[in-house]
């Protein structure tokens, strides 16, 4: 008899699997420690559209401030947003606080799928993952690389995202009982390092035999993707405002709903609930033109300019002074830290 699909893939997985710091060797048992699936969760909601080696640098900082649960918990909610900086995709970071409070209160993670699903923030794929890799219960786990894979492997060619329910039932058809949370994994590094999205290297593949488009002889054209849609350009305007000769900088914390909301800000004109901002100045004075900033978002790309006040006055609203020579600890989303480097460099 010819080995399973997961029986193949798991015994390539106990060669090739990548050491990454949230991560048990191939075929290591469980460890009984809560910090444990604390490590998986906040790995997988950092993983969520982000790459590996951009994860790998967040993921250091935030095990060695936060440890476990409990300490996230009590964290202050700026000092998390402010440790998130940089990562992107904001609301995950609301969310693992919300999370992080709801864990904590019921004394832990729960261990099963359907319980996982009712966390903030965990939706149907992390879910899945932190039930296979952290408590090793057999999930269907699907993200963008086991999409392409399995699309690749059944030769599935209707396009996504209609093609997510028949790429579900095939990955469920191959996830084995036992090592869910190492075949999940296995499937994930296949994705990201042998059946890539361009040139896919088939000829390293151990699932080539099994794989239907490698016998096709087109693996590239699969998953089918959908038309892609224009990218609208917004306009904005953030404003760099200093007082005491360029010492200390205007800053706000933009609010909580919205775009980048939670996060420590340079003030702007607005262009998040617009189309475009509007332009206006908060004070009146002698403004500067700095240039301006492009910033691309999943929905959006951004064209945010530049512009500084030297004042001796308070801008109006919410907002607080903060030094400029420490303004790489604000925590600025990287749209508003690109801001401040053309601001300070400009000015
Ligand atoms: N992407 C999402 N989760 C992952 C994991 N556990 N290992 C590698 N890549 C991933």
């Amino acid at each position: 008899m010819t080995a399973s699909i997961s029986d193949t893939l798991l015994a390539w997985y106990d060669r090739h699997a990548r050491d990454l710091p949230w991560r048990l060797p191939p075929g290591a048992a469980m460890p009984d420690d809560p910090a444990w699936p604390y490590r998986v969760w906040l790995s997988e909601v950092m993983l969520q559209q982000t790459t590996v080696a951009a994860v790998k640098p967040y993921f250091a900082k935030f095990t060695s401030l936060w440890p476990n649960i409990a300490a996230l918990a009590a964290a202050p909610e700026d000092d998390i947003m402010a440790a998130w900086a940089g990562l992107g995709y904001y609301s995950r970071a609301r969310n693992l606080v919300k999370c992080a409070n709801a864990v904590a209160a019921r004394g832990g993670f729960p261990s099963t799928e359907a319980e996982l699903r009712q966390l903030p923030g965990l939706g149907d794929y992390t879910a899945a993952a932190i039930a296979a890799i952290a408590f090793g219960q057999r999930a269907v786990v699907v993200d963008a690389n086991v999409e392409r894979v399995v699309a690749r492997l059944f030769a599935i060619d209707t396009p996504l995202p209609s093609a997510r329910k028949a790429i579900r039932v095939a990955a469920d058809s191959i996830t084995p009982a036992v090592r869910a949370g190492d075949f999940a994994q296995a499937m994930m590094d296949l994705g990201a390092q042998t059946c890539t999205t361009k040139s896919p290297r088939c000829l390293l593949c151990p699932l080539r035999e099994a794989c239907r488009a490698y016998a096709g002889g087109e693996p590239e054209r699969l998953p089918v993707k959908p038309a892609k849609k224009a990218v609208p350009e917004r306009r904005g305007t953030a404003f760099w405002i200093t007082r005491a000769d360029g010492a200390q900088v205007w800053l706000v914390t933009r609010p909580a709903e919205g775009m980048l909301g939670g996060m420590r800000a340079l003030p702007d004109d607005g262009w998040s609930a617009r189309a475009d901002g509007s332009g206006v100045e908060p004070l009146a004075g002698d403004w500067r033109d700095y240039g301006a900033v492009r910033h691309g978002f999943t929905h959006a790309h951004l064209s945010l300019r530049v512009r500084g006040l030297e004042t001796a006055d308070t801008p109006p609203g919410e907002g607080f002074w903060w030094p400029v020579e420490r303004i790489g600890e604000a925590g600025l989303a990287t749209l508003f830290a690109k801001a401040a480097a053309l601001a300070q460099a400009e000015a």
